[in-house]
């Protein structure tokens, strides 16, 4: 069965074309460059970038397979969670398509992409994370993006109970907010991760949240803060954030109030730091927000007693995270799976072709006219 699937949740514009599990092109056009200044992604933007690309990408998802169009058997596209209005630009294109072709579509969860990216085979068959599909539930996967951090324990295919999210950001906006106030741009985990590399984790002494919640939900913010207050201290104050007035401001904040992934512009003044304080304190914001996902990591194998722990979402890149993660779970006789494939790890199709194939196995496809966008679909909510 030969998908076409789209995504175009927040600010890739992406398309891939796969052969059921069998990943034959993933392709996607970025605007990250555009929301840069922003410190984030704008929803206008990203929006006003799929309109303009996505023909384009669709194209080269099919050229890049080496099919054409009137070979696809079915349309998948991501119809939440994400930006409202970038996601109803995907599923305009989708539903254009599957009536074009007389085609089925099929709506897929973006965070159910994220963990079935694992499952993907290249053309030899073997699957990029080097899973072993006979011999894999229960699993439990941990989905870390910029939009989400959750514990999601699977007993079969497409078969999703949220174990444990956080209660305020996500690790990845953790990353990224925490690049900001150190003025390294964004996206911040690449960042953040590349300095702490240069500082001691040790300098600092950054809590370790939610470590007495006795649940497996997750929280960021007090780390934020702890990290904010440390740079305030330290720091000595450059200049405003921004030359916006607090009306210009506050209109911004309320508009996108509604978006998950919008950013909120702070009113916060810069500081400028040392550079060893910057990269001490990149290092040891690492060390407390990794030691908080091990930690409810470790507590979810226990009280679930999986043997594979899988992972999804952007922050997935970060090699001191995966690290660390794995050599705990080693001791627990716990294997760890995520896909070696960079392409597949942040934002992108190809894990929506891939979702979208075990989600037939199950039966049934969209009502084509009953298909909308879900800003905040949660995994599980599969009723379309
Ligand atoms: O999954 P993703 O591409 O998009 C969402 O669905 O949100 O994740 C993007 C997030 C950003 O917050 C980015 O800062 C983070 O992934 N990220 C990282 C690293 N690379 C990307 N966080 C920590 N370390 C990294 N190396
Ligand atoms: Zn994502």
């Amino acid at each position: 069965m030969k998908i076409l699937a789209i995504d175009t949740s927040c600010d890739e514009t992406a398309a891939a074309v796969s052969d059921g599990n069998i990943l034959l092109s993933n392709t996607l056009s970025s605007s990250m460059e555009f929301q840069n200044e922003w410190g984030g992604v704008v929803p206008i933007i990203a929006r006003k970038n799929h309109i303009n690309r996505i023909d384009g990408v669709v194209k080269r998802a099919l050229k890049l397979a080496n099919i054409q169009k009137k070979q696809v058997d079915l349309i998948a596209v991501t119809y939440g969670p994400g930006l409202a209005i970038a996601l109803e630009v995907g599923i305009k294109k989708a539903k254009e398509l599957a009536s074009e072709l007389n085609i089925p579509i099929l709506g897929v969860n973006h965070m159910a992409g994220h963990i079935y990216a694992n499952f993907g085979r290249k053309k030899s068959g073997v699957t990029f994370s080097g899973l072993n599909e006979n011999d894999i539930f229960p699993l439990i996967t941990l989905l870390i993006s910029g939009g989400h951090t959750e514990l999601v324990f699977m007993k079969s295919h497409c078969d999703f109970e949220i174990i444990g999210r956080t209660l305020d950001d996500s690790v990845g906006e953790a990353f990224d907010k925490i690049a900001r106030m150190l003025r390294w741009g964004y996206p911040g985990g690449p960042i953040v991760e590349r300095f702490a590399k240069e500082g001691d984790e040790n300098s600092f002494k950054f809590p370790v949240a939610m470590a007495q919640s006795g649940d497996l939900n997750f929280s960021f913010s007090g780390l934020k803060t702890a990290v904010f207050r440390e740079i305030q201290t330290r720091g000595s104050i450059i200049q405003l954030k921004n030359n916006m007035s607090d009306d210009e401001i506050t209109k911004h904040n309320e508009k996108y109030a509604d978006e998950p992934y919008a950013p909120s512009i702070s009113k916060k003044p810069i500081f400028e730091l040392s550079k060893k304080d910057s990269i001490n304190i990149a290092a040891s914001f690492q060390k407390a927000a990794a030691d908080q996902l091990i930690l409810k990591a470790l507590a979810a194998i226990k009280k679930y007693k999986v043997k594979n722990f899988l992972l999804g979402g952007g922050v997935v890149n970060n090699l001191y995270i995966k690290k660390k993660l794995r050599k705990v779970l080693k001791k627990e006789g716990v294997e760890l799976f995520y896909p070696k494939n960079k392409k597949l790890l942040t934002d992108n199709a190809g894990m929506i072709s891939i979702a979208a194939y075990y989600k037939t196995l199950k039966g049934g496809y969209s009502d084509i006219s009953k298909l909308d966008r879900k800003p905040n679909l949660d995994l599980g909510f599969e009723e379309i």
